[in-house]
Formats: structure tokens, C-alpha cells, sequence
């Protein structure tokens, strides 16, 4: 399927690594010019340079935090006018409600919630104004299957999902979406440190747990960020306009509900 996104302007926060890596990559690979922002300076070069040899597309960068007004101008900076925004950062460490201070949860609103939305904030109005728009907040299924241990994602994540639901409908119109991609469990950096964190909680082996988490899934393994990757570029493209407001899972069928 021709995706119609060639030349299109993409902005991919978290693209160093994992699934936002994943999602500039098929991006890339369907010709549009893509942006990559992370925190890591080294991690980002070398991103870059292994979608160009890829996919033969260059690929911007910027050093910034989506957490802070200063990150997101750097990246507005470097990307001003994105026709495709895609929204991701860290999740947070599992933990105890019991030890979470206002300042943990206001860092989990900043990366989950308020970041997220004041990208939206900066570019939505734009991407209506020349009739083409692709917002993708990359999510957790902890939106719809709420783990205890992940409470600081749970609440702030539900925060970003329930403005969405209000703002898709306002912006299809004019050939603008906004949708949440909800990941189970994929093999990513950051899926690790999650593993290693329940690891160091409990005592257990890491991979004894790892092995556990992959054996629950109706799929028998973790998901590969290629094809979270594919399934984002799909939702970024042409053919993809009259999805909106949605909450995607793509976890290999691990979430029990049929609606
Ligand atoms: N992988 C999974 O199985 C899974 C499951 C459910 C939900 N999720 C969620 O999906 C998101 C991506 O997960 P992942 O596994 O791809 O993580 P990852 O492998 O750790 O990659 C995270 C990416 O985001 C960047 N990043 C983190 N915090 C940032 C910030 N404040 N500003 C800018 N860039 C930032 C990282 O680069 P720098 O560190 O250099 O900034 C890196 O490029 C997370 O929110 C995670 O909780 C993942």
C-alpha cells in the first residue's frame, strides 16, 4: 500500500531509541522527512545515521527534553511546521503510591500528560491550517489494563487520553488526527529497564521474569518494534484519515476485553 506521506514533515520525540526509533524509521522509509528529538546527544546521531543507511533519508536532530519549555523550542527550532507529531518519552519506574511525592507526579504529568500536550498546543492549528495532520501519542496499555505498580502511568497517561478524545473530534474535519498508541509489552531498551526495575523490587532474576512476561502473552513473545513502527506509519498516512480520538492496542492480544 502506497502510504501518500512522501515528503511529508514528521517529528519523532524519543526517535533514539526503541519504539519511537522504530516509528522514524518506517517513516523514513516511506519518504517522509523526518526529525528525531531525544535527550541523548550520542544515541541520537546514531539513530540518524542508521535510518540513513537504511533507508537513504537524512534525518534531523535535536538534543531536548519534551518535559521543558526549552526542549520543546529546541525542537520546534529544528522542526517548526511538522505535518506528522509523534509524542513519546520515558515511562515511569514501577514503584509504591505510598512513596510518591507531589514532585514524582508532576514529573510523570510533564513526560505523560502536559509535554504531550503542549506539542499539540504548538503544532495542531498549523497542520489544520494547510489541511494535513498526523498527532500520535505513543501510550501504554496501562490506559486500559491499570497495573498497580505503575500508578504515576495509569493517572497521567488517562489525563493525555481524555483530552484527546475531546480535541480529535474538533480537528477531523479539516484532515487533522489524533490518536493514542497503547503498547503492551515490546523488546526495547526501555521494556528492560522496566523488567530490571520489577527485578530489583522483588528479588527475582531478571530473566526469569522477562521469560514470565513473554509466556502470559497470547503471542508467546514480545512485540518487535518494527512492527509497532509499521502500525504507527500506517496511522500517520494518508489512508488513515478518518481514524481519530482512537486508543490502539497492539500487544499481541494480551488484553482480555472483546470491545
Ligand atoms: N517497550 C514497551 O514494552 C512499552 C510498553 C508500554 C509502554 N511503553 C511506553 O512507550 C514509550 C517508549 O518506550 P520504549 O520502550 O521505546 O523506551 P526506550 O527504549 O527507553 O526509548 C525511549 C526514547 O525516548 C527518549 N526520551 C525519554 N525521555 C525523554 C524526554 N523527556 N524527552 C525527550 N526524549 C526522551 C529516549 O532518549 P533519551 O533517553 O536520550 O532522551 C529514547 O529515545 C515509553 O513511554 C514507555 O513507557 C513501552
Amino acid at each position: 500500500m502506497e502510504l501518500g506521506i512522501a515528503g511529508r514533515t514528521a517529528l519523532v520525540w524519543g526517535g533514539s531509541r526503541g519504539l519511537g526509533k522504530a516509528a522514524a524509521l518506517q517513516l523514513a522509509r516511506e519518504g517522509a522527512r523526518v526529525h528525531i528529538a531525544a535527550r541523548n546527544a550520542q544515541t541520537l546521531t546514531a539513530a540518524a545515521d542508521e535510518i540513513l543507511a537504511a533507508t537513504g533519508q537524512a534525518v534531523g536532530t535535536v538534543s531536548a527534553d519534551l518535559t521543558t519549555a526549552a526542549g520543546r523550542e529546541a525542537a520546534l527550532a529544528l522542526c517548526p511546521e511538522p505535518d506528522i507529531l509523534i509524542n513519546n518519552a520515558d515511562g515511569p519506574v514501577p514503584g509504591d503510591f505510598r512513596h510518591w511525592s507531589r514532585e514524582d507526579w508532576i514529573a510523570a504529568l510533564d513526560a505523560m500528560m502536559l509535554g504531550p500536550i503542549e506539542m499539540i498546543r504548538r503544532t495542531v492549528d498549523g497542520m489544520a491550517e494547510r489541511g494535513f495532520g498526523r498527532v500520535i501519542n505513543i501510550s501504554s496499555r496501562s490506559v486500559k489494563i491499570a497495573q498497580a505498580e505503575l500508578g504515576l502511568s495509569n493517572g497521567a497517561r488517562a489525563g493525555l487520553v481524555g483530552f484527546v478524545a475531546g480535541l480529535a473530534r474538533a480537528f477531523v474535519s479539516r484532515n487533522v488526527t489524533i490518536n493514542n498508541l497503547l503498547p503492551g509489552i515490546f523488546d526495547t531498551d526501555g521494556q528492560r529497564r522496566h523488567v530490571q526495575a520489577l527485578a530489583d523490587r522483588t528479588g527475582r532474576a531478571f530473566e526469569e521474569i522477562w521469560r514470565e512476561r513473554a509466556e502470559a502473552s497470547p503471542a508467546r513473545r514480545y512485540g518487535r518494534p518494527e512492527e509497532f513502527g509499521a502500525c504507527c506509519a500506517f496511522l500517520c498516512s494518508a489512508r488513515a484519515a478518518y481514524i481519530t480520538g482512537q486508543n490502539l492496542l497492539i500487544d499481541g492480544g494480551s488484553s482480555p476485553g472483546a470491545f
